[in-house]
């Protein structure tokens, strides 16, 4: 485990219930992923329970606990995409993967992630696939959109 992670740890009060959430972002951003061994060291450091920690963090959509994939697509479910039918989308992205949230397929190529907003609000439902993004998506485009990337990733 990389000696940042400690850094990281020793700016947060240990204990402190408030502060779990920072810490497990920053620790996710470094790290990219919040490991099993990373789960149990924050346990150690704040004297919660490895239990309590991913029930919180698994409330929140934005942790994974998976090493992403080498495509990534996010999902916009901010109020206004929302608004704008982002459920039918996740839906299909679901139907189509077989894969929730936070999940990377079993080959390590797909990670699919549901975030809220990517400042995009007015362009929903926005999604966004290695940092390209993609507004006004309609569930009827997911199966072009997926076969375009299993392309990608086939002819690498
Ligand atoms: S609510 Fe989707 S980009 Fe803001």
């Amino acid at each position: 485990m990389s000696a940042d992670i400690d850094t990281i740890m020793k700016k947060y009060r240990s204990g402190k219930r408030e502060d779990m959430i920072p810490l497990l972002q920053e620790i996710q951003d470094e790290n990219g992923y919040l490991s099993e061994e990373i789960i149990v060291k924050i346990g150690r450091f704040t004297g919660l329970s490895t239990t309590k920690i991913y029930g919180l963090a698994t409330f929140y959509d934005q942790f994974r606990f998976f090493p992403a994939g080498r495509i990534t697509i996010k999902i916009c479910h901010g109020t206004s995409c929302f608004l704008n039918g982002s459920q039918a989308v996740i839906n299909k992205i679901r139907e189509e993967t077989g894969l929730v949230s936070g999940q990377t397929s079993r080959d390590g190529l797909l990670s699919y992630e549901i975030v809220t907003c990517m400042g995009g609000c007015n362009h929903g439902p926005l999604i966004n696939v290695n940092g390209n993004y993609y507004p006004g998506v309609k569930p009827e485009q997911i199966p072009e959109l997926l076969g375009k990337l299993r392309y990608i990733l086939e002819s690498d």
